[in-house]
């Protein structure tokens, strides 16, 4: 996708896209162009009901005495309650809206759309950004779609009267994108592609960036002592790998921020088989290790200053006549002991262990793990927010806030010592799983926090409900959304740069 910046006039080609303040369709912008089409733009608003509100959507074709094909007038709403994330709705909003059709080029008319104590080219750049999230699609396996199924669109450009500055904060924006991108790859690649070995070569592909890649084989982890991870994957027949990505681009010696996410490239549930029905789901076990990918790319596309070390756990979780059986006793890298009642609470198992060697060899002051851990996470916070389990107010407050400004909402929940006791083992150091369901979110969180070394501030964030989007959101097309790029990269510019 092609995203250029003009002050030049309306092309006479493609498709026109405004946004209009409630009320505002005598704005100078739209004014100048609705006098072009001969008013057709003001007839066409009042005979589709079309006021500015905030979300509503007009698409006007062949728009009167104007010769692009379209024109999409899009609800800014009241004018003063525009936010940079309200901008990048607009602009999601309008792909949406042509993004499959005949449609190739749209430009954004954004002269005179501004709102005082709001920088313009922060403004405009953030319209661009939503719509340049939103150009995406995952249609790779779609071999007889007809082409109006398909997306023509390949160029988006942005007329603003800031073009160059405009230009210059997309350039940051742009590199976030294609790290979400990234990740919305990854979580919507079938298991058969995607599985231990391929994605481990995916972040080993991303050493072009800058990043230093390693990979962690079976018998390395086997010389470390990682039977928890090794347990979940020992019924595939495709090799567990750790695959770790550093990005230094901070001060020499600062100790790093540790990004943990769970792979697990197909959940079956193992011997602790899960129901055929919506197993297909479990092509996106991987979320939280699609996330921190996407992140550590993006965070190397932007130059970040800061120095941050992305370890995923990538395994298969299979039932097979070598996999581990509910009641088996495994011994983690951290020396402690579990108890493996329920196979299907593999992912804990798996970052049990990734969390320890991320600790061992990283020295990490501050480590967050990303994980579709728990089915319940979905049934506390459905689809809205990801879970967030902490050991550190600090963390959670600047965590809570990245989120909040890039529209990836986090929801702290409890985690407590009796949340703890409740993973106690009769006959190991813990089990993998409490006696009942209740606070499932919370005793994964309990077990996970048993492999958090004193002295580290910990946040854990299940990304069960969130990982995936059932819906299309004005910015995250359906399939895998992309969770977590946004947020992980903003934690790190807002907290981890800048002095
Ligand atoms: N991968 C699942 C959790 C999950 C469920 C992610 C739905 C996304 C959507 C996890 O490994 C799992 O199976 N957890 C079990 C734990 C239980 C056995 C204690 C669960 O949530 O049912
Ligand atoms: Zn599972
Ligand atoms: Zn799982």
């Amino acid at each position: 996708m092609n995203v250029t910046f003009s002050k030049a006039a309306a092309p006479k080609t493609g498709a026109l896209a405004i946004p209009v303040f409630e009320r505002g369709m005598k704005s100078k912008g739209f004014a100048a162009l609705d006098k072009a089409s001969g008013g057709h733009l003001t007839r066409a608003a009042k005979a589709g009901d079309f006021t500015g509100k905030q979300g509503q959507k007009l698409v006007i074709t062949s728009p009167g005495k104007l010769p692009n094909s379209h024109v999409i007038l899009l609800g800014a709403g009241k004018a003063g309650d525009l936010s940079l994330l309200k901008a990048e709705d607009i602009g999601g909003r309008t792909i949406a809206a042509i993004y499959r059709g005949p449609v190739k080029a749209v430009t954004f008319m954004l002269e005179g759309f501004e709102q005082d104590g709001m920088e313009m080219a922060q403004l405009h750049a953030h319209i661009a950004y939503g719509a340049r999230l939103r150009a995406y699609s995952f249609d790779k396996y779609r071999t007889t779609a007809k082409k109006e199924d398909l997306p023509s669109l390949n160029k988006i450009a942005i007329n603003s009267p800031e073009a160059s500055a405009v230009r210059a904060v997309f350039e940051d924006l742009e590199a976030v994108a294609e790290g979400v991108f990234i990740t919305r790859d990854l979580v919507s690649e079938p298991a058969n592609f995607l599985y231990p070995e391929s994605f481990a070569q995916t972040c080993r592909d991303l050493e072009s960036l800058g990043l230093k890649v390693s990979i962690l084989g079976e018998k390395e982890m086997e010389k470390l002592g990682m039977g928890s991870l090794l347990g979940v994957g020992q019924g595939s027949r495709r090799e567990s790998k750790i695959a770790v990505m550093e990005w230094r681009g901070g001060k020499k010696g600062d100790r790093p921020v540790a990004f943990v996410g769970k792979g697990v490239t197909f959940d079956t549930g193992g011997i602790s088989l899960k129901p055929g029905q919506g197993m297909w789901d479990m092509k996106f076990d991987m979320g939280g290790a699609g996330a921190v990918t996407g992140a550590m790319a993006a965070l190397a596309k932007r130059g970040a200053k800061a120095n941050v070390v992305g370890l995923i756990g990538l395994v298969e979780n299979m039932p097979d006549g070598n996999a581990q059986r509910p009641g088996d006793v495994v011994t983690s890298m951290s020396g402690q002991t579990i108890e493996v009642l329920n196979t299907d609470a593999e992912g804990r198992l798996v970052l049990a262990d990734v969390m320890t060697y991320a600790q061992e060899k990283y020295s990490p002051k501050i480590m967050i793990d990303l994980a579709t851990l728990t089915g319940a996470i979905i049934i506390s916070l459905a689809h809205e927010f990801g879970g967030m389990f902490s050991n550190d107010e600090d963390l959670c407050a600047a965590l809570d806030e990245a989120a909040k400004e890039v529209g990836e909402d986090l929801w702290r929940m409890p985690l407590t010592k009796a949340h703890d006791k409740m993973i106690d083992s009769d006959i190991a150091d813990m089990k993998n799983i409490s006696n009942g369901r209740a606070g499932g979110s919370s005793t994964a969180a309990a077990f996970l926090k048993r492999f958090v070394k004193e002295g580290v501030e910990w946040a854990h964030l299940d990304i069960a409900g969130v990982a995936w989007a059932d819906k299309a959101k004005p910015t995250v097309p359906k399939g895998g959304s992309g969770y977590g790029v946004r947020l992980l990269d903003n934690y790190i510019r807002r907290f981890h740069e800048g002095e």
